[in-house]
């Protein structure tokens, strides 16, 4: 009999960013990040140990992945048995794939809690995450809610280079305003893009020296729940990550017309006092950190800039439960 699983993940976004690998194999960072887990938005995944027929059966959003995307899908689900059955992957998102909104992040986590599950394997969290981060490298921080690190580690196997909780959704309630600047695919993934700026960036080895300081920092301000001093270490990642991208051969520039509109916006709200800072990804949206009590100032001051804004609050772990059908 096959056994079926439904886990849910919400996608987190770095205050402190990963960019770059020390091990493609692996999937291992070359830098330590910091992230936070988003609320609402999330990726559903069910996961059938065991079906009928020649090949695994993915279906995203409703439409059946072939090609590398399914191929992708077969591979990590060979991680939880090299003779496994073939099995069935059904994943939703509530919110924009593959836009720099992190989707990579909660599916691969819901799909490492869903297959751990159906699969039987009883994975410890540690051990999970580290699973997800084969995925997607960011995926392996989103099996917890609230805050959570990633170092990354010394065993050679990657076993220690895996999320780790620092703080709880409920330690502090901060928002994360989403402008949504385009819903549309990203011209360079991220696997890629980190590949080019490994190769080609000559300001790679200043980045990759310069973040574990940021995580310190990041850490410290979180544990203190010392907005100003998260904001600013974020926006400094931030900028140099994207840095890094711009200065990759030939160049890679994720950032539109509105996304420096919406930069403008947050740098304004600052000057009249209210205390916004922003991030990006590989992506053109831009996400703004605030007190909740201003989120509603910053969300419609962003709203001039942008088309869609999205308010979330901190999000909570990841689940998983047997399929009700
Ligand atoms: O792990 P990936 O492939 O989702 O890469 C994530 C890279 C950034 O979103 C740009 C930064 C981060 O730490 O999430």
């Amino acid at each position: 009999m096959s056994r079926v699983f439904t886990a849910e993940a919400h996608p987190n976004i770095a205050v402190v960013k990963y960019w770059g690998k020390r091990d493609r194999a692996l999937n291992l960072p070359a830098v330590p990040s910091l992230s936070v887990t988003l609320e609402r938005f999330r990726t559903r995944t069910t996961v059938t140990w065991g079906i009928d027929g020649p090949e695994d059966e993915v279906v995203l959003n409703g439409a059946a992945l072939a090609g590398p995307s399914a191929d992708r899908i077969s591979a990590f689900l060979d991680l939880f048995g090299a003779d496994r059955p073939r099995c069935r992957v059904y994943s939703d998102n509530n919110f924009p794939t593959a836009a720099g909104l992190a989707s990579s992040s909660s599916a691969f986590a819901a799909l490492a809690l869903a297959a751990d599950a159906a699969a039987g394997t009883g994975h410890d969290p540690a051990a999970l995450s580290a699973i997800a981060r084969q995925g997607s490298g960011s995926a392996c921080r989103s099996l917890w809610g609230g805050w959570v690190e990633w170092p990354v580690g010394r065993a050679a196997d990657g076993s220690d280079s895996h999320g780790r909780p620092l703080a709880p959704q409920g330690h502090w309630d901060v928002v994360i305003v989403v402008a949504m600047v385009s819903a549309g695919r990203k011209p360079v993934g991220s696997r890629a893009g980190m590949l080019r700026t490994e190769q080609t960036c000559p300001f790679f080895p200043a980045w990759v020296e310069s973040a574990p300081a940021d995580v310190a920092e990041a850490r410290r301000a979180v544990l203190a729940r010392d907005l100003e001093r998260l904001g600013r270490v974020m926006e400094w990642s931030t900028l140099k990550m994207h840095s890094t991208m711009l200065s990759t051969e030939p160049a890679i520039r994720y950032w539109k017309p509105a996304t420096l509109a919406a930069i403008q916006v947050v740098e304004e709200l600052r000057e009249q006092g209210v205390g916004a800072w922003y991030t990006m990804d590989a992506g053109p949206n831009v996400k703004v950190l605030c007190a909740r009590a201003d989120a509603d100032r910053v969300s419609l001051a962003l709203a001039g800039a942008v088309d869609r804004v999205e308010v979330l609050g901190v999000g909570a772990d990841a689940t998983v439960a047997p399929a009700v059908s």
